[in-house]
């Protein structure tokens, strides 16, 4: 229960009240009132009852009027003293004659002002106007509904619907003793656990920064993909081990090919010419959950138009058909990067992968001479992992074969990398098992502390 709520429960009982008086009578603000009022209702003490009602707010003209008469008033008084219609001041020409004359105060006959209403009848309207007045002032409303209605006509007041709540007691016997302070504020509180970012999502914020420091662009892709981006426009043949079921997750439906039927026609002939083989549109467009971010960098390569060096990366998740162990997940994340740039050369490619792991803090990596169908020359990093007393690999890099970058886009050389991003997570936590990271296990999520 809210302080309060007993006090405000026993006014509304008395009688039904707006939270606005039952702020001035309790001495808490309205918003407080409000909270106790749907907490009430919550606990089915009472209802409140939502009204909107019209208010005026004077404008400049009505604050004009308020130490003085309204204009058609002070014009009665000087025709009651024969003046003329020249003698008026500019208010009293420009809207007291039209209003003393719709309320029959005075009429003109040739530029003389002829009282028709005396004195005190008049007195009467200026004191029921002036009265309006200091009710609106107070409370934004009056009780005289055909003064107010004027007053709204002759652009006097502003319109304003304000909200009223009124809280009315419903009646549910009250059990006082629920409404006693069981709060004490002296009492320590438990520990919370306090929310914190996987490590995961830790190390990719991380490397975002690392590699735009770098001068990189992020670049986006699906996880569904066709095979057309996962495998062929990667010059990866349509035999190829690695397409198998065995090794890929293939999805129900077709992924439709790109619609540059050009650009199709050239992956087909890189196919059919470097690997001899008829090459099936039918192969390309089986849709997979994408085996390697790779296919992001063939997509971001064949979109590119012009000569201009580009630096492109994308951290994302990908999925193999692959039984796991203590460094094999099923699913993990690739830390993915390309530079299309013609003066780029392959000590440029190792020199940019010792900076991205210097960064994180590995010194101690190694390259070794590898092979993926879609660069040439082809490398594997690889860190020495203490614990384990060897070498692990992080990761493949390479050049685009030019059957991949020629097709794509008529480029050379790109080079391009495919990183694991777990690998390098597990050795900073100093995991010997990589599938720690995804037991969801909130001691493990609690302790884990990753130092970047
Ligand atoms: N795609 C490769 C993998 O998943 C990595 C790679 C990317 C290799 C780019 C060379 C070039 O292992």
């Amino acid at each position: 229960m809210y302080k309060g709520s007993d006090k405000v429960l026993r006014l509304i009982i008395s009688a039904r009240r707006t939270t606005a008086e039952i702020a001035k009578e309790t001495g808490l603000n309205e918003d407080s009132i409000r909270r106790i009022a749907e907490a009430l209702k919550g606990d089915g003490y009472a209802t409140i009852e939502t009204t909107e009602s019209l208010h005026g707010i004077p404008t400049a003209e009505l604050e004009r009027y308020a130490g003085s008469v309204f204009p058609e008033v002070s014009v009665h008084r000087k025709a009651l003293r024969g003046a003329m219609v020249a003698d008026l001041t500019p208010d009293e020409k420009s809207i007291g004659i039209r209003w003393a004359r719709v309320k029959g105060f005075i009429a003109i006959e040739g530029g003389k002002l002829v009282p028709e209403k005396d004195e005190s009848e008049v007195g009467e309207v200026a004191k029921r106007m002036s009265e309006a007045f200091s009710q609106l002032a107070r409370s934004g409303r009056c009780e005289d509904a055909e003064i107010f209605e004027e007053l709204f006509e002759r652009r006097l007041l502003e319109r304003k619907l304000v909200k009223t709540n009124t809280v009315i007691y419903s009646g549910k016997k009250v059990d006082w003793s629920l409404f006693e302070e069981k709060f004490d504020v002296n009492v320590p509180g438990q520990n919370a656990r306090v929310g914190k970012n996987h490590p995961v999502t830790k190390l990719t914020n991380h490397l975002r920064t690392i590699m735009s420091e770098l001068g990189f662009q992020e670049m986006e892709g699906d996880i569904i993909e066709s095979s057309f981006w996962n495998f062929d426009a990667l010059f990866q043949p349509q035999d190829h081990p690695a397409r198998e079921l065995a090794d890929t997750f293939y999805i129900k439906g077709d992924s439709p090919l790109p619609e540059d039927e050009e650009l199709v026609s050239r992956v087909k002939k890189a196919h059919e010419e470097g690997w001899k083989y008829q090459w099936d549109p039918k192969e390309a467009s089986k849709t997979v959950l994408r085996t390697h971010t790779t296919a992001v960098s063939a997509r971001y390569v064949a979109a590119i138009k012009d000569k201009r060096p580009r630096k492109y990366f994308a951290i994302g998740r990908v999925f193999r058909n692959e039984a796991t162990d203590y460094k094999h997940l099923a699913e993990f994340h690739q830390i993915e990067g390309i530079i299309a740039w013609e003066g780029a050369t392959f000590t440029d490619l190792l020199g940019v992968l010792k900076e991205i792991y210097g960064k994180l803090g590995f010194e101690k990596i190694r390259f070794r001479p590898s092979f993926f169908p879609y660069t040439e020359p082809s490398l594997e990093i690889e860190v020495y992992f203490e614990e384990r007393k060897q070498w692990m690999e992080l990761g493949g890099a390479g050049i685009f074969r030019p059957e991949v970058s020629i097709p794509l886009a008529g480029v050379y050389p790109v080079l391009a990398w495919g990183l694991s991003l777990e690998r390098p997570l597990m050795l900073k936590l100093e995991l010997d098992d990589i599938r720690d990271l995804y037991r969801n296990d909130v001691d493990f999520l609690t302790s884990a502390r990753l130092d970047l």
